[in-house]
């Protein structure tokens, strides 16, 4: 599987409210995505991704929607969107939209329909279930299921007597029944709606997730994954549902069907899905491999051990170390100081490995997360506060620990105003507006406008290895092998018809020595995050050579 102009590409990520704000409200939209689309042509874009910008009451900024078929008044009207797709056109950039078909908004009218009436064929679009006794004959939920966002994964239906509705998420977000016919071919009409406005294709919300297989008590599979998770996650119902999608409509109209895969899904879940299916798509066991439950810093030796096992086994995957659900990359995968060295190193990294390299808004110039992150009051991420008030009301934790785990799940801090320059508005509102959530102060050093007459800046950086994988079938078609390094060293070759080239990354922030006989290997410089070589690897040091290679049969 894989979309050729996909294959070639690297996708950006824009969180539209966060991005740029045309309409000096405070809040980013399609007319500031438009203004913006110079600065992202001139990065060497081609394809970026719009995180949901449907009519929504975003309790979940979007990923909550109320009409699929047209824009949420905060990010503009038709018009602007019909004026996004002739001018990325223009610009050879192609579109993404988000499809989010795990669940809608309370605020659809299927729910509303469904809730208030009974009898309504709307019911069965959504999974309504009695609730079951305990022995000392009190009212349980259906299962023991958990939502991803904490607690139970159903609520209580008010005015019913004994009845629950599902919700994998927020109570605010009904999961929708995917054993119902109606519901595919509502999806496969939305679908159509928008590859007929010209959208390239979707990148689909929690796809792994969307058909449940059975309504039993869930056992807990392992650390991080909600109770109940074996039961939907990476079912055949869901494999047969993507391959008609894509039979159906994707295919058809030449788009494509980029998959978030959470729930622990497994390699071999991850081979299937490529099959035809999905183009690519995201696994979250990169993300997770923190150094230990409270930290919130990735464990660089787990991480290589993972990231080897899914670039072996998967053919394409969706590579990425941030989005609008993570951390900035330079807190969580660098320690120490060097983070700008690290920031680079993680991007040779992205766009070295074998399969698409996404990039979330401002990690081509090295956003943070914010020094302190923010205070609670100031936090807008259900999660944030869902996290918080869990480990107060259940494990009665101090207020300070509490936040500390709030912060570490929460999304807040990926989701500051994006900064385009030094200005007040940084770019991306006007003067004296005030920004829906505050600026980062590291969007003074950490601002395109900063950087990028300065040659070992990170954009600048980010540039050369863009237009590095441009064009470049060795690194968009090469087979990708690791080489044999102790832990704190990633060392692969990307080969193709006898050509290659040779990647060296060194994953600490510390000196350390180049493998055995490495200085012996034939070998031609290309690029590098420090300008000389020295006898050590020195911290995050990043190496790219273009290497002459016999391929084994
Ligand atoms: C994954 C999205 O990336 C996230 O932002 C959202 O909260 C959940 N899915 C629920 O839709």
């Amino acid at each position: 599987m894989g979309d050729n102009f996909l294959r070639e590409h690297a996708v950006y990520q824009i969180y539209p409210i966060s991005f740029a704000d045309g309409n000096g409200d405070g809040k980013g939209d399609l007319k500031g995505v438009i203004s913006k689309l110079d600065y992202l042509e001139n990065l060497g874009i081609k394809i970026i991704w719009l995180s949901p910008i449907y009519v929504s009451p975003m309790f979940d900024f979007g990923y909550d929607i109320e009409d699929y078929y047209n824009i949420n008044p905060m990010f503009g009207t038709m018009e602007d969107f019909d004026l996004l797709m002739e001018e990325t056109k223009k610009r050879g950039i192609r579109v993404v939209m988000d499809l989010v078909v795990n669940h809608t908004s309370d605020h659809h009218k299927w729910f509303k329909e469904a809730l208030s009436n009974p009898e309504s064929p709307y019911r069965d679009y959504y999974v309504f279930k009695k609730g079951k006794k305990d022995e000392k004959g009190r009212e349980l939920p259906p299962n023991n299921w958990q939502s991803c966002f904490t607690g139970s994964a159903w609520e209580k239906v008010e005015g019913e007597d004994n009845m629950y509705y599902l919700h994998l998420f927020t109570k605010y977000q009904p999961d929708l029944n995917w054993h119902n016919e109606k519901v595919l071919e509502e999806v496969e009409k939305i679908i159509c709606f928008w590859m007929d406005k010209g959208v390239y294709g979707f990148r689909c919300d929690v796809i792994s997730e969307i058909y449940k297989e059975s309504y039993e008590d869930g056992k807990k599979r392992k650390l991080g994954d909600p109770v109940g998770s074996e039961h939907y996650v990476a079912t055949q119902g869901n494999h047969d549902i993507l391959k008609r999608i894509r039979k159906d409509v994707i295919e058809p109209r030449g788009g494509v069907l980029i998959g978030e895969c959470g729930g622990g899904i497994t390699p071999e879940d991850g081979i299937k899905y490529l099959q035809d299916e999905l183009d690519t798509f995201f696994q979250f066991d990169t993300q997770l491999c923190y150094k230990n439950g409270l930290s919130s810093k990735i464990s660089m030796k787990k991480f290589k051990k993972i990231l080897i096992e899914w670039q072996t086994k998967v053919d394409y995957n969706g590579n990425y170390f941030e989005n609008h659900d993570q951390h900035r990359s330079t807190n969580k995968y660098v320690h120490g100081k060097h983070t700008d060295i690290g920031a680079k190193m993680l991007l040779t990294m992205l766009f070295t490995l074998r399969g698409v390299p996404f990039i979330y808004m401002g990690q081509e110039v090295g956003a943070r997360d914010y020094p302190k992150g923010l205070p609670l009051e100031e936090c807008s991420d259900c999660v944030t506060h869902s996290v918080y008030k869990l480990a107060r009301d259940k494990f009665h934790a101090p207020k300070a620990f509490s936040m500390m785990m709030a912060r570490k799940n929460g999304r807040d801090d990926t989701r500051a105003p994006m900064a385009f320059d030094q200005s007040e508005g940084h770019g991306f509102s006007a003067l004296g507006v005030k920004p829906w959530q505050r600026y980062n102060p590291y969007s003074e050093t950490y601002n395109y406008e900063a950087e990028k007459d300065d040659p070992h800046s990170i954009v600048n950086y980010f540039k050369k290895v863009n237009q590095l994988r441009e064009g470049n079938q060795i690194l968009i078609d090469g087979k990708i092998d690791f080489l044999d390094t102790d832990d704190k060293i990633l060392n692969y070759v990307r080969v193709l018809n006898h050509e290659g080239y040779m990647v060296i990354l060194n994953l600490t922030d510390k000196k350390v020595k180049y493998p055995y006989g490495f200085e012996r290997i034939e070998k031609e410089h290309v690029l590098a995050n420090y300008d000389d070589e020295a006898k050590f690897l020195r911290p995050y040091e990043a190496r790219v050579y273009k290497i002459n290679k016999k391929e084994e049969k």
